[in-house]
């Protein structure tokens, strides 16, 4: 039977902390605490995790991350970016899209929004919005929780966000609007910006008014950097969900971008599930591969092959019993800082349900997890009545074999390349010839 030593922490402590750029370019950890017995435990909490500082961050020429968790509304939050900074030291992690508008209106209450634990760097802020005035005025609020980037979600189909005016996606049918509002972002913060968008919105769904788009926004404002989601949205008739998964996957108008725009840099995105697929796109020339919901359902097998088969780096060594012991000072650590019992122990304990994917115990420990959650009120204590399910062999081995995935996966594309771009300069050059 699998036993759990867990750490001796008392759950019920609360703390915010956010990190705050020095003029000297270094970087302190400010505290926010209710009490000094707070204080003690989150100092005690980062020098048992030897909490970095400093940010991994670009300095000098900016190249964009080879791997990047992508931005999960309520997916990637604290809660997440906390689990995998423990399984990968490498990934840059993007936030939840947080609306310009919340920062703006929570001015007193920001913490609850940006801060996050140091240890999260790199870390990329998404920002959503379409008011140039509150983008302006959320770039500069959020400036000194000092995230490594700023990301504008041009991507998001959701009727909650697509609906209220011109916001996520259909942003893609006004690269005017998209350049003004990255040039004044860009204005606000000095880290770089970027874009996160899909291959096309509706009808306006060819490789050429792709192009457009990166080549007005690339011409109107900093923006060097797109991470391109490879398959269209659907804004009437289809969920957000439907539209991660029905519109078609091509790849080939990424690999398109990259022959045409030699000079901007592209990360590639959609249904990339494992470290060998990354590589793959990696090999045909990607600059850049973020995974979404394979690096949330599965994160054990895809971000602890990260920092080895991507970066070349040592590997944690750390076994997921490590990795829970670690998460549980985390956990209880932050249960109930909202107020109203926000987080509780299942808000907490949501990014660990992929933790055992596919290994033997997995569906009781879900379904004692389910019991556990009507009571229990420390992490402490969820682990130690639903761990029992798993055997100590899958606690207590470190990362194994990467599973395979399809390395084939881009090697169809070269076929399917669209007609190179011509840009609206050239096409009016030659109707004037
Ligand atoms: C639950 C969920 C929430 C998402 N929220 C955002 C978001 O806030 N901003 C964004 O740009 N994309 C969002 N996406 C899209 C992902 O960033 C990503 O582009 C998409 O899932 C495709 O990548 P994948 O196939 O690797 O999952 C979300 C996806 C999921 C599954």
């Amino acid at each position: 039977m699998a036993t759990f030593s867990a750490y001796s922490v008392v759950s019920s402590f609360t703390f915010l902390h956010s990190i705050v750029p020095r003029t000297n370019q270094t970087l302190c950890l400010s505290v926010c605490y209710r009490s000094p017995a707070k204080s003690r435990r989150l100092a005690a909490y980062l020098h048992t995790n030897q909490l970095q500082t400093k940010p991994e961050s670009v300095v000098g020429q900016y190249s964009p991350p080879l791997f990047s968790v992508a931005p999960m509304m309520d997916w990637t939050d604290n809660h997440y970016r906390t689990l995998a900074r423990l399984i990968s030291k490498h990934a840059w992690l993007y936030t939840e899209m947080l609306a310009a508008e919340t920062i703006v209106y929570q001015e007193g209450n920001l913490d609850r929004f940006l801060a996050y634990l140091p240890e999260q760097h790199p870390i990329v802020l998404q920002i959503g919005g379409s008011n140039l005035e509150n983008l302006a005025k959320a770039t500069k609020l959020a400036k000194s929780y000092g995230y490594d980037e700023i990301n504008f979600n041009c991507g998001c189909p959701s009727p909650r966000v697509a609906g209220h005016g011109c916001f996520g996606v259909r942003l893609m049918l006004d690269p005017k609007f998209v350049g003004e509002a990255m040039s004044v972002i860009a204005a606000n913060t000095d880290v770089p910006v970027s874009v996160k968008c899909r291959i096309g919105v509706d009808d306006h769904d060819s490789y050429n008014e792709l192009c457009d788009f990166i080549y007005k926004v690339s011409s109107l404002s900093p923006v060097k950097h797109f991470t391109i989601h490879s398959r269209k949205a659907l804004l009437n008739g289809l969920s957000p969900a439907e539209n991660r998964k029905i519109p078609p996957l091509k790849y080939e108008y990424y690999f398109g971008l990259l022959r045409d725009f030699p000079d901007l840099q592209f990360t590639i995105n959609g249904g990339i599930n494992c470290v060998d697929e990354v590589n793959a796109a990696l090999l045909e020339g990607a600059h850049g591969v973020m995974v979404g919901r394979a690096a949330y359902n599965n994160p054990w097998n895809v971000l602890g092959h990260v920092d080895t088969a991507v970066y070349g780096a040592p590997s944690s060594g750390l076994t997921r019993r490590q990795v829970l012991e670690k998460y549980q000072v985390y956990g209880d650590s932050v249960l109930g800082i909202n107020g109203n019992n926000r987080p509780n122990v299942r808000d907490v304990v949501k990014p660990l349900l992929g933790i055992f994917h596919a290994e033997p115990g997995n569906a009781v420990w879900k379904r004692k997890a389910d019991a556990a959650f009507q009571h229990c009120t420390t992490i402490k204590s969820f682990f130690e009545e639903t761990l029992t399910a798993i055997p100590d062999s899958v606690l207590d081995s470190p990362v194994g074999t990467a599973p395979s995935g399809r390395k084939d996966l881009f090697t169809s594309v070269r076929g399917l390349m669209p007609a190179p771009y011509e840009s609206r300069e050239r096409t009016v050059a030659y109707a004037g010839s």
